[in-house]
């Protein structure tokens, strides 16, 4: 493989950068539209993540041997579909297959037909039957926007009377547009949350190292659920019986109900999981993509083999093994001032040119200034992964670094991994 575009401009592509420039080190890589880290490893090409037709005019001018996209939304709008029709090879799932993601209401559906463990639901689009449901629903209750949410569109309700509120706020007052006309009430399940990166040619699946995502903003899991506060790998719980129990009772199932829905799915398949407290695998949601942090995290433990794989499930061929380090990632994202909420943006960013071995910086929310400074531009602005030989040392370095890192009113959690601490 000589010519890879990436496409996206988060802290997600700029580790997809990064890996693939790492085992490629004389491939021209490209990323649409990237950001200024990605800019180190790659070209950046100025184009809108939603112009799909000028990112396949892109691959072609370019002559790229394998796109991977990035981000959700332009999966489920249909850019793989666009580029193999086009003649080129793309990592990720057609729209078709993406809906595992952005639509929840046909996720439950495959998974109910699968024989998939998760939240018992039910999904509605008919306000009063919702609020007639929810009348019998034990509490805590989850209600979720069906469709695309940027991971905001799952409300824990602690009463019925709040599930209510957001139900109706969905179904009738727009809250999350489109994303919410078809609601998807569901259990709370408790447990530990585990994400699981399956890479897949739409038959069978090579899994990444597993990590854990934190998406409260505060330590100690509180506060507003955000996009993904800080991630580490491996996680200690996701042992080799409990990956080979969600191959086979998770992930398979649910990829061969996608092909008998002659609606295969390549690429990456990230579930969800709730890790319940006798050690079953209960699926929360499924991703058709690489997880923001975690891929931070899991792709610099991935020493060799990734572009191999992402290549072989791209053209359904067999899938060749990954080198994985026997290592420790952690990663700490760096939020700006006012994040999730309003994030304030332009705010100057300094990085410490001596940052220890091990330390790598993710850009995500960055952009360079009139006078070439780095400055603040979203919510999640950098994450900061240590890798080390032990859990406990990536916590030190990852920590230490977000807090050398300085911008106006950064936020980040001390505390990820916290689970792991003393198991
Ligand atoms: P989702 O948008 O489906 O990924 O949900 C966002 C977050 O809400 C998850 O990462 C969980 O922390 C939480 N969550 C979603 N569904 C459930 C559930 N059924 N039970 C408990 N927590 C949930
Ligand atoms: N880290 C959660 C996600 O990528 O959806």
């Amino acid at each position: 493989m000589k010519r890879v575009l990436v496409v996206g401009s988060g802290g997600r592509e700029h580790a997809l950068c990064w890996a693939l420039r790492r085992e490629l080190p004389e491939a021209s890589i490209f990323c649409v539209p990237g950001n200024p880290g990605t800019m180190t490893h790659a070209e950046n090409i100025p184009l809108p993540i939603t112009d799909l037709q000028a990112i396949v005019a892109e691959t072609e001018r370019l002559q790229v041997d394998l796109t991977v996209v990035g981000p959700e939304g332009p999966l489920a709008a249909g850019l793989v579909d666009l580029l193999v029709s086009a003649g080129r090879r793309a990592f990720g799932p057609t729209a078709a297959a993406a809906r595992i993601e952005a639509s929840k209401a046909f996720a439950k559906d495959v998974m109910r037909h699968a024989g998939v463990a998760t939240a018992a639901s039910a999904t509605f689009d008919d306000l009063p039957k919702a609020l007639e449901y929810l009348e019998r629903h034990p509490e805590p209750v989850v209600v979720k926007a069906s469709g695309l949410a940027a991971g905001k569109g799952a409300v824990i309700c602690g009463t019925r009377e709040e599930a209510c509120l957001t139900v109706e706020e969905m179904l009738a007052g727009g809250s999350f547009g489109e994303a919410g006309r078809t609601v998807v009430i569901e259990e709370f399940l408790e447990g530990e949350e585990l994400s699981v990166f399956a890479v897949t040619n739409g038959r069978e699946v090579r899994l990444l190292p597993s990590a854990q995502d934190h998406k409260r903003l505060l330590e100690g899991d509180e506060g507003p659920n955000t996009g993904g506060m800080g991630a580490y790998a491996p996680v200690r719980i996701a042992t080799p019986e409990l990956l080979a129990r969600v191959e086979r009772d998770v992930l398979l199932p649910t990829l061969q109900e996608l092909e008998r829905r002659r609606t295969p799915f390549r690429g990456m398949l990230y579930a969800g999981l709730m890790v319940t407290p006798d050690g079953t695998p209960m699926v929360i949601e499924f991703n058709c993509r690489f997880g923001d942090p975690e891929t931070q995290a899991v792709l610099p433990l991935v020493t060799s083999g990734l572009s191999n794989l992402l290549w072989a499930a791209a053209c359904g061929e067999a899938l060749p093994e990954v080198t994985v380090a026997q290592r420790a990632a952690v990663t700490t994202v760096l939020a700006a001032s006012g994040y999730p909420s309003s994030p304030m943006r332009g705010q100057r960013i300094t990085i410490p040119q001596d940052l220890p071995e091990g330390a790598l910086v993710f850009h995500a929310g960055t952009a360079l200034d009139d006078t070439g400074h780095l400055v603040t531009a979203g919510g999640r602005v950098l994450a900061v992964t240590a890798v080390a030989d032990s859990f406990d040392a990536a916590r030190t370095v990852s920590r230490d670094c977000a807090d050398r890192i300085t911008f106006e009113g950064k936020q980040f959690r001390r505390d990820i991994g916290w689970r792991e601490v003393g198991r």
